[in-house]
């Protein structure tokens, strides 16, 4: 991997989970990162093992003025960026016919008008060096999941509005990918095994590598993409599911 010494990633939702994963990832190559996190209990424990080239800014991406302001931090106490991963997500699973048009709006917020809001903070920062954008999609972008109808659309969402900014965007010298996750054992997962929304066994089945993804192994493909390595990747969505969505073995 390219040296990221000097390099300042800032990492929505970066304060656990998947996020916090990248951070440790991009630390590990030499960079800086900013976590932005709506927790500040989640960032203090973050901090407490990232070392001293990390730092939490507690912010919000449902609230325009909270990302601006977590944005005008870095331009203050950073002075530069060069990556920003969209990582902040929440899901809530439930039948659509009951769904309150509150939760639908709560989980567009966060994730899709979250992952727009935080883009367009950090484009004038991006572009000063030609930077790059990592979105969190999800398998759920090109699955019908039963009872995730507004996790799917906005799934679905992020990988349109990843495609329109890579293209808007690269006379900046902006780069603007995603990633497509399968399933991966952080908290979010763990939440949803507990509250009995599925049972892992049976999606371990499906799953041709026979296990759900570590963090770390979504965690080092996103830092690919939001470093140089990845120079001429744009507009792309990685998929990353341990096989999940090419299996055709339909016999067993
Ligand atoms: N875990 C999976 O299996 C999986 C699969 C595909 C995609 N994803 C996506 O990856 C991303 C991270 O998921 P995760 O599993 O690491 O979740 P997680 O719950 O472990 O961590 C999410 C982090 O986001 C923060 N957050 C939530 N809402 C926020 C807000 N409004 N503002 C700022 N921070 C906020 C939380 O405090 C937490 O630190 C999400 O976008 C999720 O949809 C996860």
């Amino acid at each position: 991997m390219q040296d990221l010494a000097g390099k300042v990633m800032a990492i929505t939702g970066g304060a656990a989970g998947i996020g916090l994963a990248v951070a440790r990832t991009w630390l590990a190559g030499g960079g800086r990162a900013v976590l932005l996190d709506f927790s500040a209990d989640a960032i203090d424990a973050a901090l407490s093992d990232l070392g001293e080239q990390a730092r939490g800014v507690h912010a919000d991406v449902g609230s325009a003025e909270s990302v601006d302001a977590a944005y005008a931090s870095i331009e203050a106490i950073e002075g530069r960026l060069d990556a920003v991963v969209n990582c902040a997500g929440q899901s809530k699973p439930g039948p659509t016919a009951t769904l309150s048009d509150a939760d639908w709006d709560a989980l567009v917020n966060v994730h899709l008008s979250g992952t727009m809001r935080s883009s367009r903070a950090a484009y004038r920062l991006l572009k000063q060096g030609g930077g790059a954008i990592v979105n969190l999609s999800s398998i759920s972008a090109s699955h019908g999941m039963p009872g995730r109808a507004s996790y799917c659309a906005v799934k679905a969402g992020i990988e349109g509005l990843t495609r329109e900014l890579a293209v808007e965007w690269a006379p900046d010298g902006i780069r603007v990918n995603a990633v497509a996750p399968g399933y991966t054992l952080t908290a979010l997962v763990a939440k949803l095994i507990a509250q009995g929304a599925y049972e892992p066994e049976p999606v371990i089945k499906r799953i041709p590598l026979n296990r759900m993804a570590q963090p770390e192994e979504i965690a080092r493909p996103i830092v690919f993409l939001a470093s140089d390595d990845a120079s001429f990747i744009t507009g792309s969505v990685l998929t990353i599911d341990g096989g999940m969505s090419v299996e055709g073995n339909w016999y067993r």
